[in-house]
């Protein structure tokens, strides 16, 4: 493309679309289906343990028996606070949203790392699995804090989806049941190909910045509710229809006022998402555990009237986002729980940048003035 942008005639990409900004091995959407590292998503939800899928993610292959069981011990070492960083984390004001105060969580805890400023990848391993290790630990340090509780201590031999549930529930031992959904939740939610908060990894990367810049950059772009905010919306939106009666004409008014149905249509998946096929099931039979089914019932005629008038169909957040309600899980931590599985893409994609780096930097169409002249303050 010539320097002369505002003379350009070709198309604009608004929102990048189809636009093609690097090669990948980390995940890719082929076939309607999710792939990581040559795997499809339904394989791995069946049978992966979410530790299997960050080892995978990093490492482009299964672990054996004993890599899995080191990985696992290195990353229990890892999922405690230290007591210095729990004081500092009591500081942060909490009347934030949790997104906002994990990102700045995640960005102190940088001070704290003796690998902060190398960027090699032997660090850079070292500092994802810290990251990786600590994330479910700070969210619900984070829960604790607010409400003027001391954060509960990981467990050392159990995987992330038991502690989180066991931090979150105060050190009760969890239910077995919803740990195995939480941990496929977290496997489902690992990574996603060049989706906004793994772009925003890459394009941090891209500079040359340190991986905690990167990561806290993927947080902030994680947050918004057009990309993992909308989970949250999603339950906020079912809470605001109230009933099962009331649920296709709030679709139909939304459309008519052109606004979005949060949880539904994708830039990629045009036949549906099968990361929501699977979490639906599980929506059900939550659902129906705390004897609340209208919330899936509610979520899926609003499903069904979307497809029947816009052709649109569910993506990642709609169902988990009944899933995590029927976990007890608040409602403004589950773009957290979203951030606790996808740090493990976030860090992949920020191992392929820096292994085969140019920086990202494209150019804006002018369609602004030309030609003015500066004029003296006196004159303005
Ligand atoms: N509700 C209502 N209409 C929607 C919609 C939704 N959730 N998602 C897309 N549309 C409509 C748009 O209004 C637009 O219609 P038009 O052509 O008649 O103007 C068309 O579908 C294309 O939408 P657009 O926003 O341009 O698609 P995109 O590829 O840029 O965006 C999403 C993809 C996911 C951001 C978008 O579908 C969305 O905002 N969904 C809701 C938020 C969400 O669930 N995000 C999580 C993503 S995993």
């Amino acid at each position: 493309m010539a320097t002369e942008v505002q003379n350009y005639e070709g198309a604009l990409d608004k929102g990048l679309e189809g636009v093609v900004a690097c090669t990948t091995s980390v995940s890719s959407i082929i076939e309607n289906t999710l792939n990581f590292r040559g795997y499809t998503i339904e394989d791995l939800s069946q049978n992966a343990s979410f530790e299997e899928v960050v080892y995978l993610l990093w490492n482009d292959k299964l672990p054996n028996k004993s890599e899995l069981a080191a990985f696992r011990a290195d990353l229990d070492k890892e999922m405690k606070l230290d007591a210095a960083f729990i004081q500092v984390l009591k500081g942060i004001p909490t009347k934030v949203h949790p997104m906002a105060w994990l990102r700045s969580a995640v960005s102190l805890l940088a001070h704290w790392d003796v690998d902060a400023n190398d960027n090699s990848h032997a660090a850079n391993l070292r500092k994802s699995l810290k990251l990786t290790a600590k994330m479910s630990s700070i969210v619900c340090a984070y829960d604790a804090i607010r409400n003027g509780k001391d954060p509960v201590q990981p467990v050392a031999g159990k995987s992330i989806a038991w502690n989180f549930m066991y931090m979150l529930g105060g050190g009760k031992e969890p239910d077995a049941e919803l740990v195995k959904i939480f941990d496929t939740c977290l496997v489902l939610h690992a990574d996603h190909e060049l989706n906004c908060s793994a772009f925003a990894t890459r394009v941090t990367a891209s500079s040359l910045s340190d991986l905690h810049s990167a990561v806290v950059s993927a947080i902030g772009a994680l947050k918004g509710p057009l990309h993992g905010g909308a989970n949250e919306q999603v339950i906020l939106m079912l809470k605001k229809i109230g009933t099962l009666e009331k649920a296709q004409q709030f679709v139909k008014d939304a459309l008519d006022a052109k606004e979005k149905v949060m949880g539904i249509g994708h830039r990629v998946y045009k036949n549906g998402d099968p990361r929501a096929a699977l979490l639906r099931k599980f929506s059900e039979k939550l659902t129906q555990k705390i004897g609340e089914p209208q919330w899936y019932q509610m979520s899926s005629l609003i499903d069904d009237t979307m497809y029947k008038e816009k052709g649109l169909m569910p993506n990642v957040d709609f169902y988990s986002a009944t899933v995590y309600y029927s976990m007890k899980i608040p409602t403004d931590l589950f773009t957290p729980v979203f951030a606790i599985s996808r740090i493990a893409g976030w860090c992949a994609h920020a191992f392929e940048q820096y292994a085969n780096n140019r920086i990202y930097r494209p150019r804006g169409k002018w369609n602004g003035k030309n030609g003015l002249k500066w004029q003296d303050l006196d004159k303005r």
